[in-house]
């Protein structure tokens, strides 16, 4: 039987990389909507599950996107609604990549690196500098810092954090270079999850700070988001710091993002969200 995927996508046209991952995951072939919301996914939810039934259901899936983290959220909880019971299919939510590229950065730092007990400033606190905030807690670092320009923002971003998975992480103000510098002061690692373009970690916040063992950046688009890194870089140790660019972690998040979607046609009732994507992170070769 034919694995297919419905490819929900909350922007008006659907991620041409989601599907281009999704075939060279092994599906046979894609069913995609733009323009998905929560008030009018459930027929196409019901597309899926009431066509094939019993143990044929693993053969279909969902895969939820979009630019939008929140509204991709609340299609995922609107699509978990519209199942009954054991007549499910079983689901992934990656909103703009956020999950399988979080948890790529974090794998990556622990490559070789124990983060127990360590001190953690992830500057930038979009999507992909939340979850990755919340597996370096999981994987045991004593401190995790998100920093926003404004620190209201990013008091907002830590209380909501605590509120949605019982985490304490660390509100910090990434208003200037001087700033960033004193956050990263005890810092053992520090993480760029800024915008694309747009360097947000100057040398001379890092070059000078005794602590620092590992530096990762997100961000493809020169100019880097770390001065001094190279977006190759691959735990390439420079000035006592071994840094991990965009590329590296790019390559693995693809890795992630194949081996969860190739997860989903295991069984009809799994939901791959921004926990699980972790775990099955956790299980693939760095
Ligand atoms: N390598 C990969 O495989 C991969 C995959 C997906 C995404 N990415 C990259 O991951 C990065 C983070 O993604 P995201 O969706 O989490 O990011 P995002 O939400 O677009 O941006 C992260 C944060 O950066 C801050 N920011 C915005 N403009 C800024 C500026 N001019 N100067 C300093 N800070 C600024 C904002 O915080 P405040 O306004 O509160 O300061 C924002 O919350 C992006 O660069 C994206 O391209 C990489």
């Amino acid at each position: 039987m034919k694995k297919l995927l419905l490819h929900l996508d909350t922007d008006p046209v659907p991620s041409a990389f989601d599907q281009a991952v999704v075939y060279d995951a092994g599906v046979d072939n894609i069913i995609a909507y733009g323009g998905i919301t929560r008030d009018n996914v459930t027929p196409h939810v019901h597309g899926m599950i009431f066509t094939r039934g019993g143990k044929n259901l693993k053969n279909s899936a969902i895969f939820i996107g979009g630019s939008n983290v929140a509204a991709s959220e609340l299609v995922g909880k609107a699509v978990k609604k519209a199942f009954f019971g054991p007549v499910s299919v079983s689901v992934m939510l990656d909103p703009n990549g956020s999950n399988t590229t979080a948890a790529a950065v974090v794998r990556k730092v622990l490559t070789n690196y124990d983060i127990s007990g360590k001190k953690v400033v992830i500057i930038g606190g979009g999507p992909v500098g939340q979850r990755s905030a919340l597996y370096f807690i999981k994987e045991g670092a004593s401190e995790v810092i998100i920093t926003s320009r404004s620190l209201a923002r990013a008091k907002a971003i830590t209380e909501q954090m605590k509120q949605d998975y019982g985490v304490d992480i660390i509100p910090g103000e990434s208003r200037s270079d001087e700033t960033v510098a004193k956050l990263l002061k005890g810092a053992h690692v520090a993480v760029a999850c800024g915008p694309a373009g747009v360097c947000i970690l100057p040398k001379s916040a890092w070059q000078n700070n005794e602590t620092l063992d590992v530096i990762a950046d997100v961000n493809a688009v020169p100019p880097m988001g770390v001065e001094g890194l190279e977006v190759m870089d691959n735990g390439t140790e420079k000035e006592g710091v071994h840094f991990y660019g965009a590329i590296a972690i790019g390559n693995f998040k693809m890795k992630v993002h194949r081996g969860a979607i190739s997860a989903l046609f295991e069984s009809n009732d799994q939901f791959l969200d921004e926990t699980t994507i972790y775990d099955i992170a956790c299980k693939i070769d760095l």
